[in-house]
């Protein structure tokens, strides 16, 4: 059984469908992001504990819910991850952030760290870790174990798109780790792309290439 939950709403498949579209113009890719982020945030929060706590309405005092424990902390693998940060960040603006600079090599698809940030008392929350893109998994995987050695045992990635491949063997590196995604494409082609794919995000979000 894999460990992973497909998002789907359709207005998440919808605004998929555009961003898949390579006629979709660099402003409207970064909208639809944050809008798509907005709804995954939605799910990957769902099952948040609450508590009561007492406050005044101007008409009563009442126990009301309220988040329980410490903050959250959102880890953008750089530099796409950003993308999507920047929607979760809309609706849980007291979240914590860490930033983890991994590029994969062109050549080997293999992950190459080059900045790593986070909150120090990382261990006692909950990370949601976000990449648009779950393709080979390597930089997901090493994120995570970066997150792990730093003291995060309680741990979500969220991404837009995931290749089967990347699904079975981020499960297998990290099974503690559920995967939140809003489709799982047909596969990776031989650049790691996935496939049908929406291209490479961070350029399609930055303008690069
Ligand atoms: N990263 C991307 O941005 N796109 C892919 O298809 C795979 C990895």
């Amino acid at each position: 059984m894999q460990n992973v939950t497909v998002v789907d709403h359709p207005l998440v498949q919808h605004k998929l469908t555009i961003m898949r579209d390579k006629e979709t113009s660099i402003a409207g890719f970064r909208v639809l992001l944050r809008e798509i982020a907005h709804l995954l945030c939605y799910e990957v929060t769902r099952d948040l504990e609450l508590e009561m706590i007492s406050i005044k309405t101007p008409l009563e005092t009442i126990e009301a819910p309220t988040l329980k424990g410490k903050k959250l902390v959102f880890a953008s693998i750089l530099r796409a991850g950003n993308g999507l940060l920047d929607g979760m960040l809309d609706l849980v603006p007291a979240a914590r952030v860490a930033h983890i600079g991994i590029y994969r090599d062109h050549e080997t698809l293999q992950p190459v760290e080059y900045y790593f940030k986070a909150p120090a008392d990382i261990a006692d929350r909950l990370v949601i870790v976000v990449d648009p893109m779950l393709a080979t998994a390597n930089s997901a995987i090493a994120a995570i174990e970066r997150l792990k050695q730093r003291g995060a045992n309680n741990l979500r990635f969220l991404c837009l798109l995931a290749a089967p491949e990347g699904v079975q063997k981020f499960n297998e590196a990290h099974p503690d780790v559920p995967v939140f995604t809003a489709a799982i494409d047909s596969h990776l082609n031989e650049k790691g792309y996935i496939v049908p794919g929406l291209g490479d995000a961070g350029d399609r979000m930055y303008g690069t290439r």
